[in-house]
């Protein structure tokens, strides 16, 4: 039998990393974040000078980068790109507006297709992204879409960013989630939607532990 995988995707600052990360943990399944893909690939080409429109170029770059990601006991990873730790480097804001103008590239968005299909290891696979559903994993045991308001996801990016010391304006964030989650709907190559058959949770207004009840209770449904 083909291994699980439970496909959790939506759009930026919904919660998905934290909800499915606790999720992977919970049930001791391999995690795949996905966007960190799309991140490792831009930190590459901005510091080697890849431009963002290159397509051929960002795609031989995405098949040459020697990637690991170092699974710890709670489902966050150091990830090393040949031999470099790049953990935190990756989550810089410039580093994830330049990954959502790469990943409207098909050349990049195929380059990196047979990378994220291996992380599906026994015995399961919980994979966080845009087009886990409807793309990469189509067989998913079970398909989650995440919402919350554009409000709402800018309310938990300043608070985030208010913790790491950096304040910025609210109406400054949410015209850059907005910025984004439009570039991500409307790309020609496997914009951001739900799957057809994916069961669509809206966690706004909602505390963490409330959500993860819910998405729980959808998992013991499923498998
Ligand atoms: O989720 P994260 O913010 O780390 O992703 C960075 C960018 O990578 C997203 O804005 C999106 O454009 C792109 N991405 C994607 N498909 C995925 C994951 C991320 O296009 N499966």
């Amino acid at each position: 039998r083909a291994v699980p995988v439970i496909t959790i995707d939506g759009p930026s600052g919904v919660g998905k990393g934290t909800l499915s990360r606790k999720l992977a943990q919970h049930l001791g399944w391999h995690f795949l974040d996905s966007g960190a893909l799309y991140r490792i690939l831009a930190l590459a080409a901005q510091r080697r000078g890849v431009a963002d429109q290159d397509e051929a170029g960002l795609a031989r770059l995405a098949d040459a980068l020697a990637i690991r990601f170092e699974e710890g006991s709670d489902a966050s990873a150091e990830i090393f790109v040949d031999g470099e730790r790049v953990t935190n480097a990756i989550r810089a804001d410039e580093v994830g507006a330049f990954a959502s103008r790469i990943a409207v590239l098909p050349q990049v968005r195929a380059a990196l297709l047979e990378r994220q299909r291996r992380f599906r290891q026994p015995p399961g696979l919980v994979a966080d992204g845009r087009d886990m559903g409807t793309v990469v994993f189509p067989d998913a045991t079970l398909k989650i879409f995440l919402t919350a308001s554009v409000e709402e996801r800018a309310r938990r990016r300043q608070k985030q960013l208010r913790e790491h010391g950096v304040s910025v304006n609210l109406h400054e964030i949410s015209r850059d989630i907005e910025a984004r989650d439009n570039r991500d709907r409307t790309r020609a190559v496997a914009p951001l939607k739900p799957a057809a058959d994916a069961k669509v949770l809206d966690t706004s207004g909602q505390s963490v532990e409330k959500s993860f009840d819910e998405l729980r209770s959808l998992v013991e449904a499923a498998i």
